[in-house]
């Protein structure tokens, strides 16, 4: 796990975007400054903007200091790291422009006697994916004979299942799928990582890891931020595409899929896609009776106001793009028949959390008055973030005269296990790019499964505009109308609301 890169050259196009400066360039320079890069190793910015590397280093070194983990601007680290960053300026949508741009690459690789391999980074609009790997082809940059060439795409990855397969197929008549890596930055998540260690490497669960002892299932993200100065995009994705066709059903797909052969990334990968495969497909009336879209309007939080989505800058103000989803949906094989998993994701909520909550059976028989209410006392909570923990929770005797059942839980708290932090999902993932290591990058077949799953619903609130689109306001814990796919009344609290 801890092996070092092979000597390469980072190219990220995107340069001067937002995911290098707030992203990318922290978690390398926190891979730096940990001794986990190559010795040799290049970075080269790519973008149209016309600056110097000097201008570019300088922007790069104060986003290091306000993105990256309390760094003092003196810190020894920060200087030699700049040394490695280059920038070149270059209107990617113009093909021959291309020439010179890998002619100073090559330039710089050979002034450092550097491998001839390198790793691209997609960090512009996605506009631009189907043009940039079609221009490194037309330089013969796209395969080498005396290293590697490999490709990380940021998701969105399509906008929708024909879009996905159209990208998919231009990537790999241009790279080899091997070498291509599509990112969906949760899964570099520690604690994503950690459900399959949870699961594989103890045997407690699996026996009741199934329909025989599990209930339903809960898999929520739910955010405090708006749309922030992602308008733009955000308003022709929505809450569905953003969320629920990457990270969420992905880490569906972790906590569902059955024990793979081996940790090698295809038999993992193999796994995921079976999950998919196995999604009962929405009909209808599933669509009608499971799903729910949602968007805020203003609202408040600790007494300050927050505008509505409409409200945003670079919003259509009549827009009717969803800002949050609830999803109940099956997975039809032997382990999983007939257990619901529903999925809850949105933006401007009272908290920003994600976890994954598995509520298992209700014992056959309730012996004890005011036994736990709701579906059962017994549940494992498997936080991913903040405050990464697994709860372990179940009913006790409140003490006292009478057998009153109170439920206690059982803690563990992730900082327990390391004095030193938990590495960023970025610094994890750009890692195991580098290294050649494609587990927690996704297959094509299981990005184009779940945009299939996908594609009824899609439809359907494309079709129906505002028509079901209920408001909540910006705010509060989770929109009222989840009880109606839900179906047990418990995930209500006060301050659950509803607007309309
Ligand atoms: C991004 C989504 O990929 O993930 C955003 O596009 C979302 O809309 C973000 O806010 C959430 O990531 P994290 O790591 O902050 O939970």
């Amino acid at each position: 796990m801890n092996k070092i890169p092979e000597s390469q050259i980072l190219v990220i196009f995107g340069a001067s975007g937002d995911l290098t400066h707030r992203k990318l360039i922290p978690s390398l320079f926190e891979l730096f400054e940990r001794k986990l890069l190559p010795e040799k190793l290049l970075i080269v910015g790519v973008a149209r903007t016309r600056q110097s590397t000097d201008e570019f280093r300088k922007s790069l070194h104060a986003s290091i200091i306000e993105n990256g983990k309390t760094y003092a601007t003196d810190n020894p680290y920060l200087e030699n790291f700049l040394r490695i960053i280059y920038y070149i300026a270059c209107d990617t949508t113009d093909g021959e422009a291309y020439t010179a741009l890998f002619r100073e690459i090559e330039q710089l690789r050979n002034a450092a006697g550097i491998d001839d391999n390198i790793l691209f980074y997609l960090a512009t609009p996605p506009l631009m994916y189907p043009v940039i790997p079609r221009f490194i082809q037309e330089q013969h940059q796209n395969r080498s004979t005396n290293g590697w060439r490999r490709i990380i795409v940021e998701k969105p990855y399509g906008r929708d299942e024909a879009e996905a397969r159209h990208l998919d197929r231009l990537l790999c008549d241009i790279f080899p799928e091997r070498e291509i890596y599509r990112i969906d930055h949760f899964l570099g998540k520690e604690t994503v990582q950690n459900i399959l260690v949870l699961r594989f490497a103890n045997s407690i669960w699996e026996p009741l890891w199934n329909r025989n002892y599990i209930d339903h299932v809960e898999i929520t993200a739910t955010e405090t931020l708006g749309v922030e100065q992602r308008g733009n995009y955000y308003d022709s994705a929505g809450a569905l595409r953003d969320m629920v066709q990457s990270y969420l059903l992905q880490i569906m797909a972790f906590t569902a899929m059955e024990p793979p052969s081996s940790f090698e990334p295809e038999a993992i990968r193999n796994e995921i896609s079976k999950v998919f495969r196995s999604l009962r497909p929405l009909s209808r009336e599933d669509i009608c009776r499971n799903t729910l879209r949602a968007q805020y309007a203003a609202g408040s939080t600790n007494g300050q106001k927050l505008p509505g989505y409409r409200e945003e800058p670079h919003v259509n103000p009549q827009s009717a793009t969803e800002t949050f989803v609830a999803l109940k949906l099956y997975i039809d094989n032997w382990r999983w028949a007939d257990v619901p998993f529903f999925i809850y994701t949105g933006k401007r909520l009272a908290e920003k959390r994600s976890e994954i909550v598995i509520h298992f059976r209700n014992t056959p028989r309730t012996l004890f008055p005011g036994q736990c209410c709701g579906s059962s006392c017994n549940q494992l909570v498997i936080t991913l973030q903040p405050d990464e923990s697994i709860r372990l929770r179940f009913g006790l005797k409140q003490p006292g005269a009478d057998f009153e059942v109170r439920q206690v839980s059982m803690d563990f708290f992730y900082k327990s296990l390391t004095s030193t932090r938990l590495p960023g999902a970025y610094e994890r993932l750009l890692l195991d790019a580098m290294r050649g290591d494609s587990l927690l990058y996704s297959r094509s077949d299981a990005l184009e499964l779940s945009w299939h799953y996908l594609a009824p619903l899609l439809d359907d609130w494309e079709r129906e505009k505002d028509e079901g689109l209920i408001f909540y306001p910006a705010g509060c814990t989770i929109p009222r109308e989840v009880t109606r796919i839900h179906g047990h009344p418990y995930i209500l609290d006060e301050s659950v609301c509803s607007l309309r």
